[in-house]
């Protein structure tokens, strides 16, 4: 049952959604993680199922995100297992959309077993760099392998800073990801991570700036899904 006052504009267009944070593992019982409840694309998989869009999430940890009612859901732990899906998925989707907290960094050696404490105290964790997902579907599309009228998202959490505000740096984020798309969230003072509300701006790649003002996540989805409808092909 579809509430009335939605619009059904994605009707048959297939819609990937990545939500939550990754995980990565430092043994069998531990890992490092971050706080992304997954409720944003939780949300965003949600709205797009209402106005009639096809949808997988593919979701790391989460917090009380809901129930994601009408979507294929697709569990993943770190940025690697959700990078492996992503990139399989996305050849099969019309918008893919990136709302992932993807750990920036993973730790080098995962042991085998439980580490233990021992004498000497803890030893330091080494960390590689994980793939950029988002830059990695850019580019897959860039060179043909995911279809080139794929609609990419990419989200950013931001705080102002001395080189420059919120929207500077998504205006720098947007150029650098190369998506088509980019959600701006302001965040600082407990805004965002776990929270029912959010503030921001999407960006174009043609330049246009929407204001979020704050809202639901619910009211968010509805307007990036508002974006996305506008510049999706429809067939
Ligand atoms: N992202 C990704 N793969 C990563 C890191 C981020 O796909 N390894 C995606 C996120 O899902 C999000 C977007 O890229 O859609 C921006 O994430 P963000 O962490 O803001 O960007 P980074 O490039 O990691 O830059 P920063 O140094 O600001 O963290
Ligand atoms: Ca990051």
């Amino acid at each position: 049952d579809r509430p009335e006052a939605l619009p059904y504009d994605l009707a048959g267009q297939r819609i990937l959604v990545s939500a939550g944070g990754t995980r990565e593992p430092l043994d069998p019982v531990r890992y490092l993680g971050n706080h992304s409840s997954g409720k944003q694309g939780y949300a965003l998989a949600r709205a797009a199922a209402q106005r009639g869009a096809q949808v997988t999430l593919v979701a790391g940890a989460t917090s009380d995100p809901g129930e994601p009612a009408a979507v294929d859901i697709v569990h993943i732990e770190s940025a690697r297992e959700l990078e492996h899906e992503m990139s399989r998925r996305a050849r099969e989707a019309d918008v893919v959309i990136m709302a992932a907290a993807v750990a920036d960094f993973r730790p080098v050696d995962v042991a085998g077993s439980k580490i233990k404490k021992g004498d000497d105290g803890p030893a330091p964790i080494r960390l590689d760099t994980n793939p950029d997902i988002l830059a990695g579907l850019v580019r897959a599309r860039g060179a043909g392998d995911i279809a080139r009228d794929t609609v990419i998202v990419g989200f950013a959490a931001e705080t102002g800073d001395a080189d420059g505000g919120v929207l500077d740096h998504g205006r720098a984020k947007l150029r650098r990801k190369g998506c088509d798309l980019l959600v701006v969230n302001a965040v600082g003072d407990g805004k965002a991570f776990g929270t029912e509300d959010n503030a921001g701006w999407i960006l174009t790649v043609d330049g246009n700036e929407t204001a979020l003002p704050f809202g639901s996540k619910t009211l968010m989805a509805s307007r990036i899904l508002d974006e996305v409808a506008v510049i999706v092909p429809h067939s």
